[in-house]
């Protein structure tokens, strides 16, 4: 059955009338997702490995972060939908796809820094990854991926900081969340 046929989405054809290349933004949006879910299940195995005296204290941000990331990729996935995209039928060809690297756990990890820096690193990946989506969408042309992608930006931006002043101590202004993976903009 072709699903194409003769179906008006005003949602979509507002957003081209307003210049913006939908096909190039869903598949932007395809690969920022594929990043945040692969990103959820390498900060499993990642918070996993934080051990010991040091890396006892570092559990529990790390697991904000975890779930945080799969809760932006539950926020955007259904936004491709809507606007006619949608995800691979195979996980392995989605995981391929992802817009960051693997964020593999290090072969020597026993120093919770060296895990700190891999989980740094994905962050401000996925800072440059949000950061076009909204570049992409901002000035009005596409409000509500803009809206999705900037609350989900925010929340990468905080991520960053909190690894940084982990690993660097530069304050980030980081006090808990009030549950594990609160979310406070990418919560529904
Ligand atoms: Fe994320
Ligand atoms: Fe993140």
């Amino acid at each position: 059955m072709d699903r194409k046929e003769n179906i008006k989405v005003v949602g979509r054809e507002e957003i081209e009338k307003a210049g913006v290349d939908v096909d190039r933004l869903i598949d932007k949006l395809v690969k920022a997702v594929a990043a945040e879910l692969t990103t959820y299940y390498y900060y499993t195995i990642l918070r996993m490995h934080l051990t010991g005296i040091d890396g006892e204290g570092l559990k529990e941000i790390a697991e904000d972060a975890r779930l945080e990331d799969r809760m932006h990729f539950e926020l955007m996935t259904p936004r491709i939908y809507e606007l006619g995209g949608s995800i691979p039928r195979d996980i392995r060809k989605f995981a391929d796809m992802a817009a960051c690297p693997d964020a593999y756990l290090p072969d020597d990890w026993s120093d919770p820094k060296s895990i700190l820096k891999v989980l740094l690193e994905a962050e401000q990946c996925a800072i440059r990854v949000w950061t076009e989506v909204c570049h992409i969408t901002a000035g009005g042309k596409d409000p509500r991926t803009y809206d999705l992608a900037q609350r989900i930006l925010t929340e990468e931006v905080e991520h960053e900081a909190w690894f940084l002043e982990l690993l660097y101590g530069r304050p980030s202004g980081h006090f808990r969340r009030r549950f594990p993976g609160e979310g406070p903009r990418s919560s529904k």
